[in-house]
């Protein structure tokens, strides 16, 4: 057994001195997409404050708790808020929270983001499942000495998006009639959002969304030998025809709109893990 680093040891205590009961399913909440937490019988919240050297979050829209109870029947920990790089953490503290739920037991992860769409064919307010993602214009978590608690030195990065969790992601939308589009997320630190001449070459560099968060957890999660679903709603478009400049209110308010349907599919996602 390899040592766990004594800042995530210490959080992973002081949360299990709190809330005992053993957690299977994670899930971090994108911007405008906190909902979820009400479909919960809600057991306990821990603001990130409390907890020992967990990063806490300063963005509008995030607000920075971990709340456990029941989805359905499952014990699940959802973070409500999520830490990027542009509010000026490293990327290895963006990724401590996954590393706190590794320690509680998930084994599972479910992600949601807002994010900008660069596919032509893609409206504000769809939801694209994640398929992959481009993480080679962001930083990445696992930079400095590796933590073989956690995982290897040089982990395979050719499948980070668990191909079972999408095709049940897929038979519940088609169940729910929810339209869904699956591609290829792009990620960047922001926070300011992209130029056209960026956005232009995200699209021909293989990209179908973009956005600011994600990569780091997704990575430190695969790291970790986490399942990881990833899922995004299409708040705004960056693609050469569309002219209005985007601003994190919009962001909001189109997540917001798109929020239900999300929140249906988590849902009965996690019911649907083994
Ligand atoms: N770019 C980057 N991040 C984003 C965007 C975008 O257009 N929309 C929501 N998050």
């Amino acid at each position: 057994m390899h040592p766990v680093p004594e800042a995530i040891r210490e959080a992973v205590n002081y949360i299990k001195s709190q809330y005992d009961k053993p957690v299977e399913t994670g899930i971090i909440l994108g911007s405008g997409l906190g909902n979820l937490i009400n479909e919960m019988t809600i057991a306990n919240t821990i603001r990130y404050a409390e907890i020992p050297f967990f990063p806490t979050s300063t963005v509008e829209g995030h607000d920075g708790k971990l709340i456990f109870g029941q989805l359905g029947s499952k014990q699940v920990v959802v973070m409500s808020g999520r830490l990027h790089i542009y509010e000026g953490y490293s990327p290895a503290e963006v990724a401590f929270p996954v590393r706190v739920l590794k320690l509680l037991g998930v084994h599972t992860l479910l992600i949601s983001n807002a994010a900008g769409g660069v596919n032509p064919a893609f409206a504000v307010g769809d939801l694209m499942i994640i398929t992959d993602h481009i993480s080679l214009a962001t930083l990445n978590p696992l930079v400095g000495k590796n933590e073989p608690a956690f995982g290897i030195r040089f982990p395979d990065m050719t499948a980070p998006y668990n191909q079972k969790l999408i095709e049940k992601a897929k038979d519940i939308a088609d169940r729910l009639n929810i339209p869904l589009r699956e591609g290829i997320y792009f990620g960047v630190t922001g926070p300011s959002f992209e130029t056209r001449a960026e956005y232009k070459m995200i699209r021909l560099l293989g990209g179908d969304a973009v956005g600011m968060s994600t990569i780091q957890e997704v990575i430190a999660a695969v790291h970790a030998g986490l399942r990881v679903f990833g899922i995004s709603v299409i708040t705004d478009l960056g693609l050469p025809e569309v002219t209005n400049t985007i601003t994190h209110e919009e962001v909001l308010e189109k997540a917001k709109e798109a929020e239900p349907k999300i929140t249906a599919l988590f849902k009965e996602l996690v019911k649907a893990i083994g």
